[in-house]
């Protein structure tokens, strides 16, 4: 997984995968920053852990090749951003086709970059969420598989909003893997499709309580 801060995506993955709920399990951790608290997360449950720094490269390409080569070193075949501050190139892309995650705290394509609860808030929506989506070329762009909804209230700022959409972040991003590790997404296109099509517990959008 690759990570840039408090890492509560990562725990809630490793969970997941400890409880056996989902039949995969966290390789490798890697963080842009030294002082990330997803970086103590993973050593707390054995997880081989990195730092690598992007300002230790000379651009982009570089710093993903030098990535790539650690995540396939810990046999990686799934990649996971959660909360990670960087923007993937194709050198990432090309390594991982259609295996790189991310999640977003929007429901995509309303509010994709940095700050979207922040916007959702300012802009005045009523209905807020978090997607968990396919990492292509573009800005939090890439086809989505999984969204949960969020109502948003009057007395909402930031951070309460944030703290809604990350409880449903912690169930939908795990699902998802657990998909993706049973071999039943398929993309065509921007369609994600999920078989069997009638998953009984499956909350690719959950609605909110009114
Ligand atoms: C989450 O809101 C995620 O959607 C966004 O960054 C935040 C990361 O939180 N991409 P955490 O580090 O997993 O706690």
């Amino acid at each position: 997984m690759l990570v840039s801060g408090n890492g509560s995506n990562l725990q809630s993955i490793i969970d997941h995968a400890e409880a056996g709920r989902i039949p995969a399990t966290v390789a490798c951790v890697i963080s842009n920053k030294a002082g990330a608290y997803a970086l103590e997360r993973a050593r707390n449950h054995s997880i081989p852990n990195t730092v690598l720094d992007h300002r230790d490269f000379p651009d982009r390409e570089s710093y993903d090749a030098a990535m790539a080569g650690i995540l396939r070193e810990n046999g990686v075949e799934l990649v996971a951003l959660a909360g990670f501050n960087r923007i993937v190139s194709k050198v990432m892309l090309d390594a991982f086709p259609l295996a790189i995650l991310n999640i977003h705290p929007a429901l995509l394509p309303a509010f994709p970059g940095n700050h979207a609860q922040r916007q959702a808030v300012e802009h005045g929506v009523k209905i807020a969420g978090c997607t968990v989506h396919f990492v292509d070329a573009g800005t939090d762009s890439g086809p989505i598989i999984a969204q949960a909804a969020v109502p948003v209230f009057t007395s909402d700022n930031e951070e309460t909003l944030s703290r809604r959409i990350l409880q449903e972040e912690h169930k939908i991003y795990p699902e998802v893997i657990r998909l993706y590790a049973e071999g039943r997404i398929r993309v065509a296109g921007r369609q994600v499709l999920i078989s069997p099509a009638h998953e009984p517990d499956g909350r690719f959008l959950e609605n909110p309580p009114l």
